[in-house]
């Protein structure tokens, strides 16, 4: 069993820097966790702790329920792959597939077999012959993973494995170590600053924000729950709109106003609100939980479109608030004009309060 667990895990570099505050997290066997969170914010140093390139400066981590605090990293049993491939530029792909293998004195049948398997899983078969210089970096990745992968280790480590790849490869090679983690089974901890690459990849996210630990969640959880506005900011491919202010009613009818000088926006939310939110703050929006709406609707409100950006999917139209444009989502069969008025109505059952401490106000979730 290679489940990984982090108990109160503290790092503290000699200049005092203190990188990694109380870190806990429980990560079960073969599973795939993505640690996010902006640059900065310790991703790398809980990473090599893990490995052990980096000491603990107080907690535990534990492999298969044991402490390996004091175990050297080439005892622990795991493979890292970093953002730089690191791979020996004087070895060809076979001998760089191998090294580790020889390092360790496997005999030279199984680490043919091996080579030839990891190869073949990572389609390198034409390439064993070719120096690193010789092939492209999608194709160095590719070499840099099979590295890790030959070792059938019992725990991956990832750091941003993917960031010097362009879009396309990126996205290619995301789903190719999807199918890897599916066919290998090993638990995987994987970090990333791209939110995306969390969300598409990971079975559990674990947020972080200058060292700490911000929320442990599933990807659709942190999506539809986050705890609080830095996670909602974070997560989602076009990030949530805020608005501060505060709820006004009227005959029985409530909008969020925002609150200040300059543009305010004003927004209906209907004649019933959830428990404990009128008391909320900020409001935050999805782009995608704005619709287009006409005349007729008591819910819709009155915009200027200030940007129009065609995506072909959808069309994401700016429109000016208290906190600078904000982003609605609407569908692509509609391309209003720059300086046009358009009428949009939120969806209020999937508005997010937040209170004056920046944490979610928790609702009764309506389930999609
Ligand atoms: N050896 C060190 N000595 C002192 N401070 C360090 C050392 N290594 C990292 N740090 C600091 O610790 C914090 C966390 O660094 P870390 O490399 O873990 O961030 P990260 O989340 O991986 O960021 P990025 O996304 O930019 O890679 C940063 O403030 C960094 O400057
Ligand atoms: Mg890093």
């Amino acid at each position: 069993m290679a489940d990984v667990t982090l108990h109160n895990v503290w790092k503290r570099f000699e200049d005092g820097t203190v990188a990694v505050k109380d870190v806990s997290f429980d990560l079960p066997d073969g599973s795939f966790l993505v640690i996010v969170g902006p640059s900065g914010c310790g991703k790398t140093t809980t990473l090599r702790m893990i490995a052990g390139l980096e000491t603990i400066t107080e907690g535990t981590i534990s492999i298969g329920g044991q402490i390996i605090n004091t175990v050297h990293p080439k005892d622990r049993d795991i493979a890292m792959v970093f953002q730089n491939y690191a791979l020996y530029p004087h070895m060809t792909v076979r001998e760089n597939l191998e090294f580790a293998l020889k390092m360790r004195k496997t005999p030279k049948e199984e680490r043919a077999q091996r080579v030839a398997e990891t190869a073949r899983m990572l389609e390198l078969e034409e390439l064993l012959d070719r120096k690193p210089k010789q092939l492209s970096g999608g194709q160095r990745q590719r070499v840099a993973l099979g590295r890790a992968i030959v070792r059938k280790p019992k725990v991956f480590l990832f750091d941003e494995p993917l960031s010097n790849l362009d879009a396309k490869l990126r996205t290619q090679t995301r789903a190719e170590l999807q199918r890897l983690h599916h066919e290998l089974g090993a638990t995987s901890i994987y970090v990333t600053h791209d939110q995306v690459e969390a969300m598409t990849m990971a079975d559990m996210i674990v947020v972080m924000n200058k060292g700490e630990v911000q929320q442990i969640a599933p990807p659709m959880d942190l999506y539809e729950r986050p705890t609080n506005r830095f996670v909602a900011g974070f997560i989602g491919a076009v990030g949530m709109n805020f608005f501060e202010g505060r709820t006004v009613e009227e005959s029985g009818f409530y909008r969020f106003v925002e609150t200040g000088t300059g543009e305010a926006v004003s927004l209906p939310l209907g004649q019933s609100m959830p428990e404990g939110t009128t008391e909320a703050t900020t409001i935050g929006v999805r782009p995608e939980h704005f619709v287009l709406t006409d005349s007729s609707d008591p819910l819709g409100f009155e915009v200027v479109v200030k940007v129009v950006e065609t995506l072909g999917s959808q069309t994401l139209v700016h429109f000016p608030s208290r906190n600078g444009l904000a982003i609605a989502s609407i569908h692509p069969d509609n391309q209003p004009r720059y300086g046009e008025t358009i009428r949009l109505r939120l969806l209020p059952e999937r508005v997010h309060f937040f209170d004056g401490e920046e944490k979610r106000i928790e609702t009764e979730q309506v389930s999609i």
